[in-house]
């Protein structure tokens, strides 16, 4: 005679499963949690000390034109030629040459505003490819050698001015630039105001030690009004405030740091998108470091909560999704099997 089973009962059928539903319950609620956190972005952390490298810059996508760093260290390379590059004059400035068309409506404002105080602005030296930039320094090794070279001119791509967002300003009737620029009225006014639309000196009085180059008056990059205004209140210089908020590479392996699953757009005028926009630096970050940094020492807070496992949130989420329904299958499988038999 064949023993009877028992068919389970509800409620043991509900202890069957609830150890699955608790431990999906608790795994959902320890990965969801950082993975709907916003994604915050931070920059590999102290000021890496002047150093010529060759160390490809991250992020450089054509997107990413507002935080891309170029330095010392950083390159873009002899490829990178942003794909939207116009005339300068199509943004109101006298002068010849090229910019990315993102910068021609905030370089069109600026332009007219200097215009209306009498200090029209006109472009010197504004988009320059990796092969013009070669050249130009190589001549310039050539009449002061290299080391004195170096401090002055970028080594080819190094140069700001192939990001296509930089321009050397002068003055009507100025024959050439001249490190007494700021003090002209033109000059002035450039340097009193040119952040107000979303362009900033990159390399200011008295801050080779943090920029690496010798004062440039006249050498302004635009990075969008958001930014520029930030780092303008933050007393910053560029170079300081990308390696602190957005530089995502180790400064002495190349090794590209994990970035947060920011996207920035690039809609025409635009500043970055508030997901990339860095908090305030703290005013002691202004100081420059004694040395190169690590990763290990320096990889910040963004790194780590930007990625889970070393991988992004949404995929995790994916991920569990699939886990919760393969128990959930399991079980359902299970109590199948026995209530058959039974
Ligand atoms: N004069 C600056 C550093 C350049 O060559 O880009
Ligand atoms: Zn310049």
């Amino acid at each position: 005679m064949p023993l009877l089973r028992r068919r389970p009962s509800v409620a043991s059928r509900r202890q069957s499963i609830g150890p699955f539903v608790a431990a999906a319950v608790l795994a959902a609620g320890l990965l969801v949690v950082p993975a709907s956190a916003p994604s915050p972005v931070a920059g590999i952390g102290p000021l890496p000390t002047c150093r010529l490298a060759d160390i490809l810059t991250v992020p450089r996508g054509y997107d990413d034109w507002a935080t891309t760093q170029v330095d010392w260290i950083l390159s873009l390379g002899p490829d990178y030629k942003p794909p939207d590059l116009v005339s300068v004059r199509d943004g109101g400035v006298a002068g010849g040459g090229l910019v990315r068309k993102l910068v021609i409506a905030d370089l069109k404002a600026m332009a007219a505003a200097a215009r209306k105080n009498g200090t029209p602005l006109v472009s010197w030296s504004p988009y320059r490819s990796y092969g013009q930039q070669k050249t130009l320094f190589e001549g310039y090794v050539r009449g002061s050698g290299y080391d004195r070279a170096v401090t002055f001119s970028a080594r080819p791509g190094h140069s700001e001015h192939q990001l296509g967002l930089t321009i050397d300003f002068v003055a009507v009737g100025d024959h050439g630039l001249t490190t007494n620029w700021e003090v002209t009225r033109t000059g002035a006014w450039m340097a009193k105001n040119a952040w107000k639309y979303g362009w900033l000196m990159s390399y200011p009085k008295a801050k080779t030690d943090v920029t690496c180059y010798s004062y440039e008056p006249w050498h302004y990059r635009y990075v969008g009004r958001d930014l520029a205004a930030k780092i303008h209140d933050s007393g910053l210089t560029i170079r300081e405030y990308l390696w602190a908020n957005y530089t995502m590479v180790d400064p002495v392996t190349g090794s590209p740091l994990p970035i947060a699953s920011v996207t920035p757009t690039t809609p025409v005028n635009a500043s970055p998108s508030p997901a990339v926009r860095p908090s305030a630096v703290p005013p002691d970050s202004a100081k420059p470091s004694s040395g190169l940094s690590s990763p290990s020492t320096t990889s910040g807070p963004a790194s780590e909560a930007a990625t889970l496992f070393g991988l992004d949130p949404p995929l995790v989420i994916v991920g569990f999704l699939l886990l919760l329904a393969a128990i959930g299958l399991v079980a359902s499988l299970g109590l199948r099997r026995r209530s058959g038999r039974g």
